[in-house]
């Protein structure tokens, strides 16, 4: 099978676990607590050990055969969207990096539960926020930024009289403000989250 066909195909396994992981991260808005039981409930489904397995198999294969579209493209990229493709995508491999072994490391290591708490604790402290805020931050709309070059591609007619780029230009605009949502709710409405004990640890204290 063709590289890029291979990355097409974990990419759907990976963006249907994202889309479900970033609708719990948007319940924050109700508070710690929503996203939590959100987050228990979701397990039983993607910490299954077959699905996990497929899931963490599929970033593998996503980051390598991304690696090698990345090297090949990089140079004949020339559309925004080419570029915008190539850009988010390689962003996306280095945090998946990050991001995994932070989450695996938590659960192996440090025998944290990896829930709210966790994923926040480093978004609520200065000076970490710094490092946080554009790490997530960028996560999230090159997430969106990378499907939207997709769909520029694939997308051959015009929808509520919108062009195929102008609608992957609204995909962009959506997750930027799902991004700012997010945000206002992982901070508890930018009041700031109190981190328990157990997670000082991942701030330092
Ligand atoms: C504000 C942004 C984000 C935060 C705070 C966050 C936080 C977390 C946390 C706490 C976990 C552990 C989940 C658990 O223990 O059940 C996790 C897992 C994961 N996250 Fe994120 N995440 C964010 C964005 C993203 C994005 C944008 C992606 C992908 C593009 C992503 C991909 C993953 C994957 C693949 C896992 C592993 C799931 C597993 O095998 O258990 N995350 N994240």
């Amino acid at each position: 099978m063709k590289t890029n066909k291979i990355h097409y195909l974990s990419g759907l396994a990976i963006a249907t676990f994202v889309g479900i992981h970033l609708f719990n991260h948007l319940l924050s808005i109700g508070g710690a607590a929503r996203h939590i039981d959100m987050m228990n409930a979701l397990r039983l489904f993607y910490r299954n050990i077959f699905i996990e397995a497929i899931l963490l198999f599929a970033v593998f294969v996503q980051i390598i055969s991304g690696l090698k579209l990345f090297k090949e493209n990089r140079k004949t990229a020339a559309s925004l969207f080419d570029k915008l493709q190539i850009w988010t995508g390689l962003y996306l491999a280095i945090f998946f990096i990050i991001h995994l072994s932070a989450v695996l490391s938590g659960r192996l290591f440090l025998h944290l539960d990896t829930n709210f708490y966790f994923g926040v604790a480093g978004l609520n402290s200065f000076p970490f926020n710094l490092f946080f805020i554009p790490y997530y931050g960028l996560a999230i709309v090159s997430f969106f930024g990378h499907i939207a070059s997709i769909h520029s591609k694939k997308m051959k007619r015009p929808i509520f009289g919108l062009s195929p780029n102008r609608q992957s230009s609204a995909i962009i605009a959506f997750g930027i403000t799902l991004t700012i949502v997010i945000f206002y709710g992982l901070t508890n409405h930018f009041n700031g989250v109190t981190i328990p004990k157990e997670y000082e640890v991942l701030i330092g204290k």
